[in-house]
């Protein structure tokens, strides 16, 4: 029987200050209305002043662990899917690994944007099908509203913080990872970029936020998400040998109601079998799947057995999707 990578358990956090749509009316010109109708999104956490990433990645980090029943020290690897740790150097893997007392693991940081979860899942699976007793903490979370640049109104009502993780292994049985993708393309970096803070745009050099904060061009960047990841959906579901009408349950990326619903009914699937918190969360970046898969799992939305489904698509560009049985 084939040997795959099972979650064991799966945490989530996000600061505790809510913006609501109304809040940022107060900011800049727009309306709770046209967000929802825009997005869906209703409100988004986000870290006080001061406040920083792995504040609120811990708690979701312990979470993970503790319903894995997986100590720190056992822990043979941390992968850190974000592109707002802390600092610079060392990585948000190295900064979660000392401040859970992972002592025993390898830790470090992977750079996918809103696809650092999944791209995490997949790095950690290669690893478990070829060393199945090792215990890997993913980690998707990112910090992106020190990163928003509050003059932009068609960006800075999208973004959130927050984020999550969870424990994997190897065992053996039906359970686990049966597939799991990811892609990129560098030719569309300019849909969606962070210019400064790079080695081009060192961040010592500027004393504005505009060359830090998130720029997009939505309307095209919509088009091609709900393109490659509708493909990427399909693609892991032909990997797997799985009919679309099969999946239990599926746990999508974050960014925009409308995108999801685009995506969903491509796979010619019920929005019954979605999770959706991007009325409450925003696009937390790479942290929006494990939030949701948190969500879904509190309330009981996941059983033993069910197949799930998790596409994911961000800046690079990157996108990607995992199927799991859970
Ligand atoms: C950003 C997004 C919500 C904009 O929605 P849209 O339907 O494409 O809207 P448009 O950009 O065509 O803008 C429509 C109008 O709304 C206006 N508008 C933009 N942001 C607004 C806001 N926050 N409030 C009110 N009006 C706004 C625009 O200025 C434009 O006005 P105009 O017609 O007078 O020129 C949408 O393009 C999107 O979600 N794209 C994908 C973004 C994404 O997922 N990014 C992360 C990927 S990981």
């Amino acid at each position: 029987m084939a040997i795959r990578s099972v979650i064991l358990g799966v945490g989530a956090s996000a600061p505790e200050r809510i913006v609501t749509n109304y809040d940022l009316e107060k900011l800049m010109d727009t309306s709770h209305d046209w967000i929802i109708q825009r997005t869906g999104i209703s409100e988004r956490r986000m870290v006080d002043e001061g406040g920083k990433w792995s504040d609120f990645v811990v708690p979701g980090c312990l979470m993970a662990m503790e319903r894995a029943g997986v100590k720190a020290e056992e822990l043979d690897m941390v992968i850190a899917g974000t592109m707002t740790a802390d600092m610079m150097m060392p990585s948000g893997g190295c900064t979660i690994q000392s401040l859970i007392g992972a002592k025993n693991a390898v830790a470090f940081s992977l750079s996918a944007a809103c696809s650092g979860f999944i791209y995490g899942l997949t790095v950690a699976d290669r690893f478990i099908r070829t060393e199945p007793d090792m215990k890997i903490l993913v980690i998707g979370a990112d910090l992106i509203s020190q990163r928003l640049d509050w003059e932009d109104r068609s960006t800075a009502i999208l973004f959130g913080d927050g984020g999550g993780a969870a424990v994997l292994t190897g065992r053996e049985g039906e359970r686990g990872i049966l597939s799991t993708r990811m892609y990129s393309d560098g030719d569309l970096w300019d849909l969606l970029y962070v210019s400064g803070g790079g080695t081009l745009d060192p961040a010592f050099n500027e004393a504005s936020i505009k060359p830090h904060a998130i720029k997009m061009k939505g309307n095209e960047l919509f088009k091609v998400a709900v393109k490659s990841m509708g493909q990427a959906c399909l693609n892991a579901l032909e990997e797997a040998g799985v009919k679309a009408e099969d999946i239990d349950l599926v746990v999508p990326h974050q960014a925009n109601l409308r995108i999801i619903n685009k995506v969903i009914s491509r796979l010619g699937l019920d929005m019954e079998k979605v999770i959706i918190n991007v009325d409450k969360y925003g696009n937390t970046s790479a942290g929006t799947i494990p939030l949701a898969l948190n969500d879904a799992y509190e309330a009981g939305r996941i059983k033993e057995g069910d197949l799930v489904l998790m596409p994911v698509f961000g800046g690079g560009l990157t996108w990607g999707a995992t199927l799991l049985r859970w």
